[in-house]
């Protein structure tokens, strides 16, 4: 028989008008955030593409931040960091979250975010440009940070990024503005894992305080080894929050929302003894279900001890004085 490739009604070629339904869905998502007309181009939906941006990989590396206090390990292998990942969406299975079977229908460009809530200058747009627009800033900057997960394991990772603080520069949060909510995507139709998984109070959302955003640690990651993300690992933007458990680590962001009040996040929701709002690396607190003490850094075998705050107590433990 003959190979016939037939193409799914949401698999466009890249350059494709936009479809109708997105079209509209997009037209209500400016309306919900206050958005029309002339507010398009401001909000920077002539979109650049991950081609545009591929110029600002690697980025320069910047050295504050480099934790050779685990000598000889400096780096994960990138086959690791690749090749390990906790994605829900897809799967529980962390092995194979790379496979085609389930990265072939996620697309991640273009792509849609919103920057809301209690801020003076909302933004609207696609990933890739608010990329661009860091990377013509002089933003984006690559950091190696140890990346420690809930479940007693770890990697040490080269990310390139930019600040939160940047982000939230942008768009200048109102004085009540006291937390930050993150979203994933939410598309059933694509991801498997909304369906296996139902109990979890889908799509995936986190949240930070102000202050701890505002923390020169915490990085809106878009590369990982030097190279835009791969998809598995959360293209086209997530977060990194080195000094919590790996879960605050939200993937593929498609809103970020400034809040007067902390936000319910998925897994508090899920097991609020087991993974609450704070979530600071300790390994003086054991999980109720295992100890925090030590530490499986992912590729070597080796057990390490845990630091508290996953060793950047330096730079974040007056936030919790
Ligand atoms: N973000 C989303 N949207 N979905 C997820 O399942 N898993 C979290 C975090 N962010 C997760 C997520 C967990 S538990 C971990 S340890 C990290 O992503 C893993 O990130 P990595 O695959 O880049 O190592």
């Amino acid at each position: 028989m003959a190979n016939v490739i037939i193409r799914p009604e949401w698999q466009l070629p890249d350059r494709l008008v936009t479809p109708e339904n997105d079209y509209k869905n997009r037209r209500g998502f400016l309306r919900d955030i206050g958005l029309t007309g002339v507010g398009l181009a401001s909000a920077g939906l002539m979109a650049a593409t991950s081609k545009d941006n591929a110029k600002f990989y690697p980025a320069k590396r910047n050295q504050l931040f480099n934790p050779n206090l685990r000598k000889p390990y400096l780096m994960t292998k990138e086959e690791w960091a690749t090749g390990y990942n906790n994605f829900y969406e897809f799967t529980t299975r962390k092995e194979l979250v790379r496979h085609p079977f389930y990265m072939d229908k996620f697309k991640v460009e273009p792509w849609k975010m919103k920057i809301d809530g209690l801020v003076k200058k909302p933004w609207v747009g696609n990933a890739q440009d608010l990329i661009g627009e860091m990377g013509k800033a002089g933003a984006l900057e690559d950091r190696v940070y140890r990346f420690r997960c809930v479940e007693a394991w770890s990697m040490i990772v080269p990310w390139t990024g930019f600040t939160l603080r940047k982000l939230i520069e942008k768009v200048e949060p109102k004085p009540e503005a006291r937390f930050v909510k993150f979203t994933t995507f939410f598309d059933p139709a694509n991801a498997p894992g909304f369906g296996m998984y139902p109990n979890y109070n889908w799509p995936y959302t986190e949240g930070l305080r102000l202050s701890e955003a505002l923390n020169p640690l915490a990085i809106v990651a878009t590369g990982i080894y030097g190279k835009p993300l791969p998809k598995q690992n959360g293209a086209p933007i997530r977060i990194v929050v080195p000094w919590k458990y790996g879960y605050k680590s939200i993937k593929s962001i498609v809103r970020i929302e400034f809040t007067d009040k902390q936000p319910k996040t998925l897994w508090e929701q899920a097991a609020p003894d087991e993974y609450p709002f704070e979530s600071n690396v300790n390994p003086n607190l054991p999980h109720p279900r295992w100890s925090q003490k030590q530490e499986r850094l992912i590729g070597t075998g080796d057990q390490v001890p845990t630091l508290i705050y996953n060793g950047y107590g330096k730079q974040v433990a007056a936030l919790y004085k």
